[in-house]
């Protein structure tokens, strides 16, 4: 089975943006993490990030003609992003949401809202990076 990890802004800069809330793995080192777990399951895993919401929608749109299944860290377009909600309203297979931390118990206000979570078949938030892991766990079965 496919499965696309999708990472939306600023998590390009993981390990260097604000450890003491994202943790010290890199962008690079989840990407590899997750295709060796995805294996474990049989899963071919491809992990991507962007800083462009378009590019992300591209991603979606395909992702939904293709019937794959998305692990989605939409990072702060979560919070606000209407073409988001829009794109994930489209997939067919499962999608999981994913946050490193837990928005919920962040004190911004706009972190309590998801646009995501209508749509997703479980979220996993407040894990760091091992809800990668529980989110292609969950996509297993
Ligand atoms: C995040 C949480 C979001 O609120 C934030 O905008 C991010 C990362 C997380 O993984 O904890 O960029 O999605």
């Amino acid at each position: 089975m496919k499965v696309l990890v999708l990472n939306g802004p600023n998590l390009g800069r993981l390990g260097r943006r604000q450890p003491e809330i994202y943790g010290s793995t890199t962008h690079d080192e989840l990407a590899a993490q997750c295709v060796a777990w995805g294996r474990e399951h049989g899963q071919e895993v491809e992990v991507r990030q962007t800083n462009h919401e378009g590019q992300m929608l591209d991603w979606l749109n395909a992702a939904a003609d293709e019937a794959t299944p998305v692990v989605l860290n939409a990072a702060a377009w979560t919070h606000y992003s209407y073409a988001l909600y829009d794109a994930c309203a489209q997939l067919e297979a499962p999608l999981v949401e994913v946050h490193i931390s837990e928005p919920k118990d962040r004190p911004e206000e706009f972190r309590h809202t998801s646009l995501v979570t209508p749509y997703a078949a479980t979220v996993i938030a407040g894990r760091g990076v091992d809800g990668y892991r529980d989110a292609l766990a969950f996509l297993a079965g």
